[in-house]
């Protein structure tokens, strides 16, 4: 098989972007553009990845990780030169090269290889990815002769008065036969409205060398959607937004309200689960079969177990059981794992605690630095108190304890097994199992003293 390479495009400044962040570093719903790209590449064979970076090369380094090999391009004098300055690394290589920009975050795998497809089956030395766009302003248009063979693409700023009417337009993603692009990007000059050495002038002076060149028009435009402003970045945002949801709509998961539902990439919904309006699941979140997020919940990092509900909550970098019922408004806060059976009702905060099967937590506690066992049931307004404004401390409240409504457990403390504690108290010390503490002011009722003092 012919071997295949691929160049990314991400030096420019991304100056429309007005923004101290390098453009290809913007996140498409979370995640990096650069990296949308590289994924998506990745779908299909590749033997070798080279992303061209320029100032914040460090900050792509991060991001592109061992995916990609970088190399500076130290000047951004335009794409042609940009895709020199791989040609170090890759002009003796025999085989095809496709080209992309960093900043089309949206072109899919299954695009990708059909360009490589149709372009190596063509046996061309160029194939240019082309779509149709209703507004085609700001894109590169494709001029093609009487005999509708691709003869140039000429950028926005140099095309006269007729050519900008063309609708075809670049995609800034082509493929190349590696040794005859490395060889006409020499001859490409800079002769032109922006002064920069473009890429696309490649296409014609293959064509000039008599070499065959094709075009491969894609049917969806919007996959080729390029981001050099914030309106095409929100724009974007929107298209990606809409194919996950799809995905996971075609895969069996309920979603109510799609245009106001916000799911990551690397999020997992199992079957039946149902999502409600206002929904927002990031990062390495997996939600269980027939559970039920939303309406206005947030989950980063989470697993969340089937059959379990989180309404209106905030839920981050926690592991929640099986039929577990979060909120309203409740949050569970980083490295929190919650059992199977469990409630964690209005107003709650449970932060770095473990809650074992078939407690209840139901409403306005904090409990922090937590461990706590089966059955235990939390009265209302309960506070673990784990800071003394120095150091934090544990809490631990073992199996089958009742705490009363409205109790302070100043850590560390331990509340041994089947204990009670009577409602209102401050536990300063252990109590032990079976034990029934009361901590709290003995009440006093002065007969008649109400009375009196009205009279005064
Ligand atoms: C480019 C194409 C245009 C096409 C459009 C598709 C050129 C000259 N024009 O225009 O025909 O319709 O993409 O989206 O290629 N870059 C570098 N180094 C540079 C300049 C740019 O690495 O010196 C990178 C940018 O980071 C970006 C990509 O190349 O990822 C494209 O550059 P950009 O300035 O956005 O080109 P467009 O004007 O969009
Ligand atoms: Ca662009």
């Amino acid at each position: 098989m012919t071997k295949r390479y691929a160049v990314i495009l991400a030096a420019g400044k991304g100056t429309r972007m007005k923004s101290k962040l390098y453009k290809v570093l913007h996140p498409v719903m979370g995640r990096p553009m650069v990296q949308h790209v590289i994924k998506q590449l990745q779908q299909g064979p590749l033997n070798e990845i080279v992303t061209v970076v320029g100032f914040g090369a460090e900050k792509v380094a991060e991001v592109v990780g061992d995916d990609s090999q970088l190399v500076i391009q130290e000047e951004q004098l335009g794409t042609g030169h940009a895709v020199r300055q791989a040609e170090a690394m890759l002009k003796d290589e025999e085989g095809t090269t496709i080209v992309v920009c960093g900043d089309t975050p949206l072109i899919s795998g299954e695009t990708y290889k059909n360009l490589f497809e149709y372009h190596e089956a063509q046996g061309a030395k160029a194939t240019v990815l082309t779509a149709e766009a209703t507004n085609p302003t700001g894109y590169g248009r494709v001029i093609r002769n009487d005999a509708h063979e691709v003869t140039r693409i000429v950028e926005q700023k140099d095309a006269s008065a007729e050519e900008q009417l063309v609708k075809e337009i670049n995609t800034g993603t082509y493929c190349f036969d590696n040794k005859a692009l490395f060889k006409a990007l020499s001859e490409v000059s800079n002769d032109n409205a922006q002064g920069e050495y473009y890429l696309p002038d490649v296409i014609e002076i293959l064509r000039r060398e008599g070499e065959k060149v094709s075009a491969f028009l894609t049917p969806d435009f919007s996959e080729t959607l390029g981001v050099n402003d914030r309106v095409a970045l929100s724009e974007a945002e929107t298209l990606m937004k809409r194919r996950i949801n799809e995905y996971h709509m075609r895969n069996g998961v309920t979603i109510i309200d799609p245009e106001h539902t916000y799911i990551e990439p690397d999020v997992e919904i199992g079957q039946d689960a149902v999502i409600h309006p206002g929904s927002i699941l990031t990062g390495q979140t997996k939600i269980g079969a027939e559970a039920i997020v939303g309406p206005h919940s947030e989950v980063h990092n989470c697993e969340i177990g089937s059959h379990s509900t989180v309404k209106q909550s905030v839920v981050e970098d926690s592991k929640i059981g099986k039929r577990v019922a979060i909120g309203p408004y409740a949050h569970i806060r980083p490295e929190s794992a919650i059992a199977d059976d469990i409630k964690i009702g209005n107003f709650v905060e449970i932060k770095k605690s473990a809650i074992g099967h078939g407690s209840k937590v139901s409403h306005l506690s904090y409990i922090g630095d937590t461990e706590m066992g089966t059955d235990v049931n939390v009265g209302c307004g309960t506070i673990t108190v784990n800071y003394d404004g120095k150091h934090k401390f544990l809490t631990k409240i073992e199996d089958d304890v009742f705490i009363g409504c409205n109790s302070n457990l100043v850590a560390p403390v331990t509340v041994g097994e089947g204990a009670y504690v009577a409602a209102g108290s401050t536990i300063t010390e252990d109590v032990p199992n079976e034990a029934l503490s009361i901590a709290r002011a003995r009440q006093t009722n002065k007969d008649g003293y109400a009375s009196r003092l009205k009279k005064d």
